[in-house]
């Protein structure tokens, strides 16, 4: 416990934590919750829980710290009837053990995790530093070192399924890809502090493979909705996972014989807000309803187009995703996520779009390759890459009508998946999931759709991407080069180099499918504009006002 530092003089720490505590407690299970010690099993009740007396203030409370590799990820709690602060109302503080030096810095970005709870990103803390929260108009919010944890080992996110199990996400267990683990390795704990083995719940693991983990939720959780209850796995030397996960209720349980959407995207992104507009406008016209970003730690405008994106009517929602390397724990998230409202969802990239070659929409699609009766379960569409085709600044109108030049060979694919024929494992891999007998997955016809991946742009464009991403794209990126120029083959971290005929590059064939489809569909003949471009909204909202529509996270 570093900071012991009493507000007003009024409260100790110990006393604020416990006392938050019992009000969190008690205001979720405003009655009573029945609570097995140790072992769930069909034993008579050892305790209940009353509803304790609360007489404390309520105050922000930090819950958790997240030391990712470049950024520290605070969770904080908030007394019911307060307001979510903004990024002006609050600071990361920083200070050295024995309290000599203090910085502050304001934070990268602030997030809504759900109810009460406030995600802030800040800076990582200088070497022997302590991060903490500097509320404007409040003080400095305690911390302690047992919430404070690594990025890895971690239980990072959890989720309660429908077939009454517990997906428990967790980063350090460096289990083979694809394989199903031995389920007696692992055990799972549900309870508030994991220190204190008094107040704990096991149940057994039902499957696990890659980072998830799957397992029995304790009946007593089954009737109590618990909320705000933590779990964790031990392994079968009994170490326990440290864990800031508390599992959050898959949507509804019994899913509805109609779904709210046809279709919907997954996406996991970083700093892609301005390409997001087009992704988006064009998927909707071939049939998309419902979008779940995932978001990697922008700190672009992001927020701002979404909230837009809502305003005009799109079904969109943005979800902090800040986890190391869980790209495929992520689409399994989101599979889940989109189950109880998608009949088929599609997991791409933002710089990824369909291009439909028959008559029809993404619908008439899927139908033509997954008939009823046939139980397909995924639809893998091929991808071919296009080039900068000749372009050196940034395209006004978009990518789609952009760049109209790719390589001839198609590359890996991507799915378009139905989140109920999904394996209860997850297992996902490159973007391709496990099924469940009786579903099976088809390739989908390249003369009826293929995927158009803008995946080399404009340099300037490009050169964010290989920054960002130098493992993934410098085997591509050095197959096309001249091995012999050493100012072409930028190796990590060194300065990558405009290659002198980069505009042309990767440039085999012509193809304007899309872009004419794009044209004939979305050009404003007055304007000579398309939708995503910053100037139309301009013109439209002289015209007509946007509905007013604003979607709630279903997960919140
Ligand atoms: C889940 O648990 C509830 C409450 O114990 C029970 O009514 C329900 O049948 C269970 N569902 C499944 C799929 O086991
Ligand atoms: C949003 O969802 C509703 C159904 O809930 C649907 O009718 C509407 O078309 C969707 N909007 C878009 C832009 O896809
Ligand atoms: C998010 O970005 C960071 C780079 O800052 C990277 O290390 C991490 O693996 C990314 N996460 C995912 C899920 O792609
Ligand atoms: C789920 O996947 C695992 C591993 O790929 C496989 O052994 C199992 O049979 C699958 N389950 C079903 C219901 O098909």
């Amino acid at each position: 416990m570093k900071e012991r530092r009493k507000r007003n003089g009024i409260v100790s720490w110990r006393a604020l934590f416990w006392s938050t505590l019992l009000l969190l407690v008690s205001s979720i299970f405003f009655t009573t919750l029945f609570f097995y010690p140790l072992n769930d099993s069909q034993s008579p009740l050892l305790f209940r829980w009353e509803t304790p007396p609360t007489t404390s203030h309520a105050t922000i409370t930090i819950r958790e710290t997240v030391m990712l590799p470049d950024q520290v990820l605070i969770f904080l709690n908030y007394p019911p009837s307060f307001r979510f602060h903004s990024k002006h109302d609050l600071l990361c503080l920083y200070f050295s053990a024995d309290s000599t030096s203090r910085l502050t810095q304001p934070p990268i970005q602030l997030h809504i995790a759900r109810l009460h709870e406030q995600i802030v990103r800040c800076a990582l803390p200088p070497r022997g530093n302590t991060v903490s929260i500097f509320i404007k108009s409040d003080g400095v919010l305690p911390t302690k070192d047992s919430s404070t944890h690594h990025w890895t080992p971690l239980v990072y996110e959890a989720l309660f399924d429908r077939d009454n199990t517990t997906l428990v996400f967790v980063k350090g267990l460096n289990l083979r890809p694809e394989r199903l683990i031995e389920p007696s390795r692992f055990q799972c704990i549900y309870g508030w502090d994991f220190t204190k083995p008094k107040f704990f719940l096991k149940t057994e693991v039902i499957s696990g493979a890659q980072e998830i983990i799957r397992c029995r939720t304790p009946k007593s959780i089954l009737i109590g909705q618990a909320h705000s209850i933590k779990v964790t796995i031990q392994t079968r030397d009994t170490v326990i996972f440290p864990s800031i996960a508390r599992p959050g209720l898959c949507a509804r349980h019994n899913t509805p014989k109609k779904k709210a959407y046809e279709i919907c995207i997954c996406t996991m992104l970083r700093n892609q807000a301005r390409f997001l507009k087009e992704w988006v406008m064009y998927h909707a016209k071939i049939g998309v309803q419902r979008w779940y970003v995932y978001d990697n730690n922008s700190d672009d405008d992001i927020e701002n187009v979404i909230y837009f994106l809502q305003r005009v009517g799109y079904n969109i929602s943005q979800h902090l995703w800040p986890w190391v390397k869980t790209q495929e724990a992520g689409f399994a998230h989101c599979a889940l996520r989109a189950r109880s409202s998608c009949k088929w969802v599609a997991f791409i990239d933002v710089d990824e779009f369909f291009h439909i070659r028959m008559k029809g929409g993404l619908s008439d699609v899927i139908w033509q390759h997954a008939k009823p009766g046939e139980n397909v379960g995924e639809i893998r569409t091929l991808c071919y890459s296009f080039g900068p085709s000749g372009r050196r600044e940034v395209p006004k109108e978009g990518v789609a009508m952009g760049y109209t030049c790719r390589l001839s060979g198609s590359e890996r694919h991507k799915s378009i998946v139905r989140p109920e024929a999904l394996n209860q494992s997850l297992i996902n891999v490159v973007h391709h999931f496990h099924l469940s007998a009786p579903f099976v997955a088809v390739d989908a016809d390249k003369s009826k759709i293929v995927i158009n991946h803008y995946k080399y742009q404009v340099w300037k464009v490009f050169k964010q991407k290989f920054y960002r991403r130098v493992a993934t794209y410098v085997a591509d990126w050095k197959e096309k080069q001249n091995a012999g120029s050493r100012d072409r083959a930028p190796g990590l971290g060194t300065k990558a180099v405009e290659p002198a005929d980069w505009a042309n590059r990767f440039c085999e064939v012509k193809d304007f499918g899309l872009r004419n489809w794009v044209f004939r569909h979305f050009l404003d003949h007055r304007t000579h504009l398309l939708p995503w471009q910053p100037e139309f909204h301009h013109h439209i909202r002289k015209r007509r006002r946007p509905k007013d529509k604003i979607i709630i996270q279903p997960f919140l």
